[in-house]
């Protein structure tokens, strides 16, 4: 299993320790997890949990995502397919939990889903026989739920220790997501643990090269949402513009798929055109917002990656 390694005690939202803090996760270590002891079998339909579907169908109209989800064929077509997403009960509690106490991951969450099924939509060839894995989309940051909200909601860069219990939510929501669906292979946790790897081998928890159409999907969904929402430790977002441009710049370093960002930015156009014709253009789209405080870590500016994400 890679090396992978729990830093902080693994908790559910009840306060269960799944994992203490210094565990080496290894078949050993995950056996007793997915061992049917101790977990809420009980599942339920993500869209029909309590304001879930409302949410969705209103966060789609914001103007960030104004052309993206613009055709209301498209809004009932995705609705359609996330509806069809069912989560263990536990992990649809973990989710409603960030609607009060991390709203932007709620939203996020939510987002990304969307997101993530569109862009799928148009570069996953048999798209339908992948619909089951590709629902995994809306738990990638449930490992959110083990970090302090004054870590989530911090208005100012967070600190190298900060950051360090900030991305551990990756190995957290493999670990939770392993628990509650009782698989250590599923499709969700392998998306929560690895969506902040990138291609070169750059990302974390491992810095491993990913190679994995769903993981992408989710990592670049993830990136481009998390650019444009609106952050407390920044007065303003990117707009659509200036994301895609930094998102391109990512692509051309190697970090993400280069078919992905190109989708995305046909799907951020009023008049789309396939994606063997696509050419990205060559003047700059945007640049940052000012005072931006994404990549910025306040003891130590050398980071490779977002501080917050
Ligand atoms: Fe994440
Ligand atoms: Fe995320």
């Amino acid at each position: 299993m890679n090396n992978y390694r729990a830093d902080y005690n693994i908790v559910t939202l009840d306060n269960r320790i799944l994992v203490p803090a210094g565990t080496v996760l290894s078949d050993e270590t995950m056996a007793p997890l997915v061992s049917g002891c101790g977990v809420d079998r009980r599942a339920g339909f993500l869209l029909d949990y309590r304001t879930v579907r409302s949410d969705i169908g209103e966060y789609m109209l914001h103007d960030s995502y104004s052309i993206v989800f613009s055709d209301p064929a498209v809004r009932e077509r995705l609705l359609g397919k996330m509806s069809r997403a069912s989560l263990p009960f536990p992990v649809l509690e973990a989710l409603y939990y960030f609607r009060e106490y991390d709203f932007y991951t709620y939203r996020h969450i939510l987002m990304v889903f969307a997101l993530t099924l569109l862009l799928a939509e148009g570069l996953i060839h048999d798209e339908a026989s992948m619909i089951d894995e590709m629902l995994s989309a809306p738990t990638h940051d449930i490992g959110k739920i083990n970090v302090p909200n004054t870590i989530l909601n911090k208005s100012t860069p967070l600190t190298q220790a900060e950051r360090k219990i900030l991305q551990h939510h990756s190995v957290a929501g493999y670990v939770l997501l392993c628990h509650f669906f009782q698989d250590t292979a599923n499709t969700a946790a392998k998306v929560a643990r690895d969506h902040h790897e990138r291609r070169d081998g750059s990302g974390y928890p491992l810095g491993i090269r990913i190679d994995n159409q769903i993981v992408e999907l989710v990592m670049v969904s993830d990136v481009y949402d998390a650019l444009i929402s609106p952050r407390p430790y920044r007065p303003m977002s990117y707009n659509k513009r200036s994301a895609l441009e930094e998102i391109t710049s990512m692509a051309e370093r190697g970090l993400v798929n280069w078919d992905i960002v190109k989708y995305l930015i046909i799907l951020n156009r009023k008049e789309r055109c396939p994606l063997n014709e696509f050419r990205v253009p060559k003047e700059k789209r945007g640049s940052p917002p000012e005072h931006n405080m994404y990549n910025v870590i306040a003891d130590d500016e050398t980071s490779n990656g977002p501080a917050h994400n």
